[in-house]
């Protein structure tokens, strides 16, 4: 951990500290993976919300960056010159948000998803004026449930539809899937590209995401690139699922002890208006590094409590370092970041450009 006593020190808590070595290592560590089986990478940004992180990640070998929405994307494109091709894997419904991704499109290679024929018109009327049309995907659902039209069948259909609609290319399929449903991916996706590519249409791209199935992605061959988020910095759901270790995690919060009320139970400066109130499953708020008989119990917003089987062995203004159970929600929820690492001398504090852009 290249924090020393002084960076810490310099650092008021509760704060979200980055080590962009260790984001670095897992950037490549997948990089490495996807190069040697020709897939590509368009890693999803809600993990960092960071343009330079991005930097890093198109400098490793990205091809572009996956955003959610559209205030995210121009946020992403107006922090980097190195961010050129940008994929929203989301529905983009309204005519405020309709003129926002036409001017996008105008400074960026953009793409977005579609699952319905009410979406695709919504884009078409919005593009049909414009010099270069837009590259629309169908979003298909491969047993995830959230978005996305639940059959080749339907899959081709639209993409039918968005190859006969003037203003608007057909890019491919994008599929979000359930954690281990490689081979899911692989039924539809070779289904849907072998009806599409039957009506004598270009299937160009399928993609694919998620950090914990990640390892499998060439699995389902069909795969032409893969979206992982939360792979840059790790969190406390993949070390529990076995994914990865504690020295993994890029992604930490510092916290200082503010009261030692029992023997077996001390309260930290960090509540849920930082560590989020995500359990995804697991039992407590975030693990204390160093300290596997902690249990970070109960959050209120301000306010963490920890408690230890044994003596909590804490005392007021002691710092501890947690690791949270989900690091995208956490990155959402601070105006700064504060990264060492990388070459950099000293601890930097860098501002979380694409967080609350929630439109
Ligand atoms: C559409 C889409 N693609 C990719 C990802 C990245 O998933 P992960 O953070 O598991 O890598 C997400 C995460 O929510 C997503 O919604």
């Amino acid at each position: 951990m290249p924090f020393s006593p002084d960076d810490i020190a310099a650092i008021q808590t509760p704060a979200v500290v980055i080590d962009l070595d260790i984001a670095n290592e897992n950037i490549l560590r997948f990089q490495q993976y996807a190069s040697s089986h020709s897939l590509r990478v368009r890693p999803h940004i809600k993990t960092h919300k960071l343009p330079a992180l991005a930097e890093l990640q198109i400098a490793a070998g990205a091809i572009g960056i996956t955003c959610q929405k559209i205030s995210e994307a121009e946020a992403m494109a107006a922090g980097s010159s190195a961010i050129k091709d940008i994929l929203i894997t989301y529905n983009i419904v309204g005519s405020e948000k309709l003129q926002h991704l036409k001017a996008l499109a105008r400074r960026v290679k953009l793409t977005v998803v579609a699952d319905s024929a009410t979406v695709v018109d919504g884009l078409a009327a919005a593009f049909r004026t414009e010099a270069e049309p837009l590259t629309v995907m169908v979003e298909c659902d491969t047993g995830a449930n959230r978005c996305g039209v639940p059959t080749a069948e339907a899959a081709t259909a639209l993409a039918l539809r968005i190859h006969s609609t003037p203003g608007l290319v057909f890019g491919g399929l994008m599929t979000y899937p359930p954690i281990g449903a490689t081979a899911a991916v692989e039924a539809f996706m070779t289904e849907g590209k072998r009806r599409i590519e039957a009506l004598g249409i270009e299937v160009p791209v399928i993609t694919s995401g998620g950090t914990p199935s990640m390892m499998h992605a060439a699995d389902a061959s069909v795969t032409t690139e893969y979206r992982p988020g939360t792979y840059v910095y790790n969190d406390r759901s993949l070390v529990a699922r076995g994914d990865c270790g504690w020295e993994n995690c890029a992604l930490s919060v510092l916290a200082t002890v503010v009261s030692v009320p029992t023997e077996n139970r001390a309260v930290i400066d960090a509540g849920s208006k930082l560590l989020t109130s995500d359990l995804l499953g697991l039992t407590g708020y975030g693990h204390v590094l160093g300290r596997d008989d902690i249990v970070i119990d109960q959050l209120s917003e301000e306010h963490g409590r920890l408690v230890s089987t044994g003596p909590i062995g804490l005392s007021v203004g002691d710092v501890v370092q947690i690791v949270p159970n989900h690091a995208c929600v956490v990155t959402n929820m601070v105006d700064t970041v504060f990264v060492v690492g990388n070459g950099l001398r000293s601890v930097e504090a860098w501002p979380v450009a694409a967080r609350g852009k929630i439109v």
